[in-house]
Order: structure tokens, then C-alpha cells, then sequence
């Protein structure tokens, strides 16, 4: 027979070394008295897939195991390290609110939000802040008669803060800052990571300016933007009926949807002196006081391109697009998403993630269409389950959470499948089979939430006629080349392979949630998948691959990699001689090797050889099909010129991303998240 060897083992034979020093590291638990380890590999699966399937029938836990055994799905790090355990918080997304004051009743005061803070990165979350509503440096402090130190220096202490709680040693906290273009410090937040400052202020924050489509009209045009006291205007405070404004910004069509949602429901009278438009607010303002000076839209664009430029920050937000395919826009409007800004959530919101590993997905060359199908069905199940498993932190979040229920389902391991699938990263086939994936993998999650629905009931807060079906107004594929100036079509060999996305019709889709509703107000969002691709063995997200030989920095030490796919492809070729890989893995590239294989150098593009355009429309594609964001950063060369990230940030709003980050190599010496670097 097979004696002891049981598929017990084969499976953690999966697991490449850098797996494995990963999970040793900070996963599998240890006894807290001899710190011996308590647990392999196999056992931190089964002990997720057993906490997650609780109450559900013997399969589901199976299932669960398998698909994370075999790496075909991994869920968000706290889920890993937490599950059964006495930290109980799962999710790595937060949205915390922080109002214009010390603390409040309500609990979202500066030092009430600053607590939040605490609690959640502890535990492994990450967390994100709109700190748009404080009042502006030199303000006045009415209690003291003295002078407000502005939304910078109060940043500070939260970073302080993630600096000193460093999440027990296995993980930083990390943060996203947000200030909304309107307000008045808003240059010194443009600078506050540049310069003298970028390697030593707020080096747990990444930041971006949330901008409206207004600004960047004016940046276009060179018009002046207003900037607003937060704390002198009474806008933001108006009670609409459906929609708490806590931001004078709204944009037409909000207001629009407002009153037909009140002329139908005939519900509350209506008065529309209270509904205003753009230019309205701001006469409003001006007449309060409030508007304390203007821009020039265009010089403030070019201050937020050099800054990014100099140091990757800041990145943009942009809020209307954000706005608009918020599914459940009818619950208030989001000012904030989390640090990797694939989760844009409302006040107290928080979410867990999860990512299909793409490159498990390819079978002898070609999509297995059905396995994807297959696992998007048990992963949202899962990701669903993590809603009720969850322990929150705070009564807020419990509520806030479970009112919509939402869950991200992403991927990672694109950049691998398509070289598997012998596809060039930067080519219209390459967009084209991400643009398919994602249309696959929002339609089944969908489908899998409505089922979930039938059987468990619809999210709380789910309104089946107001719910916005964001896949409705999804750009066509042609349409996004358009706008970036491509043309071209897809080949007849990639568009058979993707022939079964192509057909999926989308309006069964919402016949069934009309029918039987919706168990998650969000189903997908692309994460970074930093750790968790490293514990899959690919490559991470949608991100192309970073190079072929380089060293990885994580919280625990340095990791030298050789791309063992590449390794394989080299092989094939008889080209794996010593020699020949030291020589390449000086460079990191194989670019500029012209004894490698034509073939190799095509398929092996790395981040910085891709050009920003492909980069940029790989995250166009995945925003279409997708009720989150998509967390992806813009790799360039060192030696792009400002011009470049200028053309990535406008291109962006184009393209109807939702964020939007650049990262020049070698601009800073070291990052939040985690980064590569060629040696
Ligand atoms: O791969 P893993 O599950 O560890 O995380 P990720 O996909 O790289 O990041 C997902 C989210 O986890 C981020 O957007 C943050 O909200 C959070 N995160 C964090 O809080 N601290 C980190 N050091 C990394 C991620």
C-alpha cells in the first residue's frame, strides 16, 4: 500500500521554501509557554477550513481544506493567523471615521479613532482614515481659545502609534491617509512624505488626495478650485433622506438619484432647496465663510505629480467613480478606502479578502473555466462565513460589517497563468484574458452570493431596486484600448480560450437577485496579496512579474528568489547552466540577454520593462468587472520623467480606475507594504 505516505504530506510538498519560512515565521502557531510550534502547514489549513465551516455540512469544511491545501485559494492573512485562536479578528480591511474633535459620545473622535487604531492592528488589520474633516492648521480651538494643529500632525500620532504596536512582531500595521482636495492643508499633505521627509514621516501611511471629476476637469481647463474650512461649513451636516452628506462635494448625478428615489417613494416631502448643486454649495460656502482661498486645479495636479513622482506618494482617489459604482450607494457616500485601496468602505466598515490563485488554473496550456467557476463558489462562501466567524473589535464595526456583508474575492498569480498559458503580459491578448477573468470571476461570485441568499437571506441593508448592478455600465473592452490610444484586436486563439466568459449574459444575473437578492453588498476586490502569494508560491495580484532573481524583504528577514517558473522555462530550453543564471540574475531581466530565446524574453517581461500603459490597463480591466477596487501599483524605471506619472494619473480617471498609485524604482529606501529590489 502507500504506507504512511498519505496525501497528508504530498500536500505540503506544494509548498515552495519561501512558503514555508513564511508560515513558520508568523502562521502556525506555537504554545505561548515553550513557543515550540503546535501546528505544520496542513494542520493551519485544517484549522481555518474547521473554524470557517462551522455549522455547515461535513463538505463544506472538505472543500474548504482542498481548495486551500492545494493553493487554489488563500484568504486574507488575519484569517490565517487568527482563526480559532483568542485574537479574533479576520478581515484586513477597516475604514475608520475621525470627526473634528478630541473624542465624542458617538466614539469617532481623533483619539476615539486613534484606539480603533490600536485594537485592529494589533490583531493584523489594516486600517484607513479620511482626516478630511479636521480643521485646517492655524484654525481656532474654541474650548481653549488656541490654535489647531491640522490634519498632518495628528496623522503623526497615528503613525507613532502603528510604530510602538507593531502587531505583536508579526505584522505592521498599515494605514491609509486621506485628504479630500477641498481642504485647505491640502499642500502640506502633497509634501508631508517628499523630499527631506519621505524615508522618515509617516512611513506607515501610505496617502492619497481624494479627488472629483470637477478637479480634474479644472486641471484640464487650468481653473481655480476652491478650499473649504471643513469646520465653517453646515453642508456637510444636512440630513437627506436616503443619503447622510457628510461632504459639500456631491456630484450631480447623486443628487439626481436622490430625488427620484423621493418622487418614487413619496415618502418624506420633499424640499429641494435642501438638494444642491456643485456650484450652489460653494456660493453657500463662500457665503458662510468657508471657502478660505483657491488653487489653480492644474498646479496643484503638478505639486501631487512631482511629489509621487519623487516618492510614491501621494496617490488619488477618485471619489466620484468610487461613488458611483458603490453598489449600495443609498448608505452614505465613502470618503476613505483601506491601505491598499482595494476597499473603498463606509465609516466603520470592514471587509475580508481572499484570492483565487490564477496559475493553479491553468491545465495543459488552456483556462479550467469550470475549476474557477468551481472554487469562486466555495471561496465566496467562505469569505461570507468570515462576516459571522469574525470577533469585531468594536461594537461599531459588528454593526457597520454586518449591515452589508461585505466580502472581496480577488486573484493572484495572473502574471504566471499567462505565461502558462504562453501569453505576453503587455499585449492586447494579455488585457484581453485579464478582461475575460474578471468578467468570470465577478459573474460567479455573484451568482454564488445570490445562492447564498436563497439559502441564509440577503445582506440587512440590501434594497433589491435601489442596489446598483455595477457590471452595468462596465466599459467594453475596445472602448478601454480607446481611451489609451490602443487599438487592436484579440487573437483568434485567445478569444476561443476565453470563449466561455465572452457569452456569459449578465442579465440572468439580475433576474436571479431580483428573485432570491444578495447575501454580500460586495463580492470581489483585487488585493495586493503581498504574503499570502508568497504562501501560494506565485506571483502577486495582477502585478507582472517583479524580476526573475531578486531579494524580498519581509517583517522576519531577506529572501533570495529565483522565479522557479522561469527556471523551468530555462530547462526546457537547456539554457539552466550556473553561468548562465548568475548572469541573469545580475540584471533581474532577461531583456537584455540576446542569447536567451525569443520566446523566453517575451513571456518574461518584468514590472519595469512593461510600460506604464499595460500596467495601467491591466487595472482598467479588472476595475470593470468588480463592485470593489483593484490594488495595483504602477511599477516605472527610475529614470521616468514626471511627464509619465502625470499621463498615468489622468489616463487613470479616464479609465474609470477608482485609485490610482505609482512607485518609481529606488525612489525611497524602504516602503510600507513590502517591495523587491534587484541586488
Ligand atoms: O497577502 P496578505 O493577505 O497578507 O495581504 P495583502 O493582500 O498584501 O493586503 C491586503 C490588506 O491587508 C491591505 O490592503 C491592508 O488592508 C492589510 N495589510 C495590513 O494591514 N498590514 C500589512 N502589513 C499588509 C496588509
Amino acid at each position: 500500500g502507500k504506507g504512511k505516505w498519505t496525501e497528508f504530506d504530498q500536500r505540503d510538498l506544494l509548498l515552495t521554501y519561501n512558503a514555508l519560512k513564511v508560515l513558520e515565521a508568523r502562521y502556525l502557531l506555537k504554545d505561548p509557554d515553550t513557543l515550540r510550534y503546535v501546528e505544520t502547514p496542513q494542520m493551519l489549513f485544517r484549522r481555518v477550513a474547521r473554524f470557517l465551516a462551522r455549522g455547515e455540512r461535513k463538505d463544506v469544511e472538505e472543500k474548504f481544506y482542498e481548495l486551500m491545501s492545494s493553493l487554489k485559494f488563500v484568504p486574507n492573512t488575519p484569517a490565517l493567523m487568527n482563526a480559532d485562536t483568542r485574537l479574533g479578528i479576520l478581515s484586513a480591511c477597516f475604514v475608520i471615521p475621525v470627526r473634528d474633535s478630541m473624542v465624542t459620545p458617538q466614539g469617532d473622535g481623533i483619539f476615539d479613532s486613534l484606539r480603533a487604531m490600536a485594537v485592529i492592528h494589533q490583531q493584523g488589520g489594516g486600517t484607513g482614515f479620511d482626516f478630511s474633516e479636521l480643521r485646517p492648521k492655524g484654525d481656532v480651538v474654541a474650548s481653549t481659545a488656541g490654535v489647531a494643529s491640522g490634519p498632518v500632525s495628528f496623522m503623526r500620532i497615528f503613525d507613532v502609534s502603528t510604530d510602538v504596536v507593531k502587531q505583536g512582531g508579526k505584522r505592521r500595521g498599515a494605514n491609509m491617509g486621506i485628504l479630500h482636495v477641498w481642504h485647505p492643508d491640502v499642500e502640506d499633505f502633497i509634501r508631508a512624505k517628499t523630499g527631506e521627509l519621505k524615508d522618515a514621516q509617516l512611513q506607515n501611511f501610505n496617502i492619497s488626495v481624494a479627488v472629483y471629476d470637477e478637479f480634474m476637469r479644472k486641471v484640464d481647463s487650468g481653473e481655480p478650485f476652491p478650499l473649504v474650512n471643513p469646520r465653517k461649513t453646515r453642508i456637510k451636516d444636512w440630513d437627506y433622506y436616503v443619503v447622510r452628506a457628510r461632504n459639500y462635494m456631491w456630484e450631480e448625478w447623486v443628487q439626481e438619484e436622490i430625488l427620484r428615489e423621493l418622487e418614487e417613494r413619496e415618502a418624506v416631502p420633499l424640499d429641494e432647496s435642501r438638494i444642491v448643486t456643485v456650484d450652489e454649495a460653494l456660493a453657500i460656502a463662500e457665503t458662510e465663510g468657508a471657502v478660505t482661498g483657491y488653487v489653480n486645479a492644474r498646479e496643484l495636479m503638478t505639486k501631487i505629480v512631482k511629489s509621487a513622482w519623487d516618492s510614491g506618494d501621494p496617490g488619488l482617489i477618485f471619489v466620484d467613480e468610487v461613488n458611483r459604482r458603490h453598489p449600495v450607494w443609498y448608505l452614505g457616500k465613502i470618503q476613505a478606502t483601506n491601505p491598499c485601496a482595494e476597499e473603498p468602505l463606509l465609516p466603520w466598515e470592514s471587509c475580508n479578502l481572499g484570492s483565487i490563485n490564477l496559475e493553479k488554473f491553468v491545465v495543459d496550456g488552456k483556462i479550467d473555466w469550470d475549476g474557477i467557476a468551481e472554487a469562486v463558489k466555495y471561496a465566496v462562501r467562505f469569505l461570507d462565513n468570515v462576516v459571522d466567524a469574525n470577533r469585531y473589535p468594536l461594537k461599531q464595526i459588528e454593526e457597520a460589517t454586518k449591515r452589508t456583508r461585505k466580502v472581496g474575492l480577488g486573484v493572484m498569480g495572473l502574471a504566471r497563468a499567462l505565461v502558462r498559458l504562453g501569453v505576453q503580459y503587455d499585449s492586447i491578448d494579455g488585457l484581453y484574458i485579464s478582461y475575460q477573468l474578471a468578467k468570470f470571476i465577478y459573474y460567479n461570485a455573484m451568482l454564488a452570493s445570490i445562492e447564498l441568499a436563497k439559502e441564509k437571506g440577503s445582506f440587512p441593508a440590501y434594497d433589491p431596486t435601489l442596489y446598483k448592478d455595477v457590471w452595468e455600465n462596465a466599459r467594453d473592452f475596445q472602448e478601454i484600448l480607446k481611451v489609451a490610444g490602443l487599438g487592436g484586436q484579440p487573437s483568434e486563439q485567445v478569444r476561443k480560450m476565453a470563449a466561455k466568459a465572452e457569452s456569459l449574459d449578465f442579465s440572468v444575473l439580475k433576474e436571479l437577485r431580483l428573485k432570491y437578492g444578495l447575501r454580500n453588498a460586495t463580492v470581489v476586490s483585487v488585493a495586493p496579496t503581498g504574503t499570502i502569494s508568497i504562501i501560494a508560491g506565485t506571483s502577486s495580484a495582477i502585478e507582472p512579474l517583479f524580476a526573475l532573481a531578486f531579494v524580498r524583504n519581509v517583517a522576519v528577514g531577506k529572501f533570495i528568489e529565483i522565479d522557479p517558473l522561469f527556471l523551468e522555462y530555462l530547462k526546457k530550453y537547456e539554457m539552466d547552466d550556473p553561468e548562465v543564471i548568475k548572469k541573469i540574475a545580475e540584471s533581474g531581466t532577461v531583456s537584455d540577454q540576446p542569447f536567451v530565446p525569443k520566446t523566453i524574453r517575451r513571456l518574461f517581461r518584468t514590472a519595469h520593462e512593461v510600460d506604464p500603459i499595460y500596467h495601467l490597463l491591466h487595472q482598467a480591466c479588472w476595475q470593470q468587472w468588480n463592485d470593489s477596487g483593484v490594488s495595483k501599483t504602477i511599477n516605472l524605471r527610475s529614470d521616468e520623467p514626471e511627464d509619465v506619472v502625470w499621463n498615468v494619473y489622468v489616463t487613470a480617471w479616464r479609465l474609470g480606475i477608482k485609485g490610482i498609485t505609482v512607485y518609481r524604482d529606488r525612489s525611497k529606501s524602504k516602503q510600507v507594504i513590502y517591495f523587491g529590489i534587484k541586488e
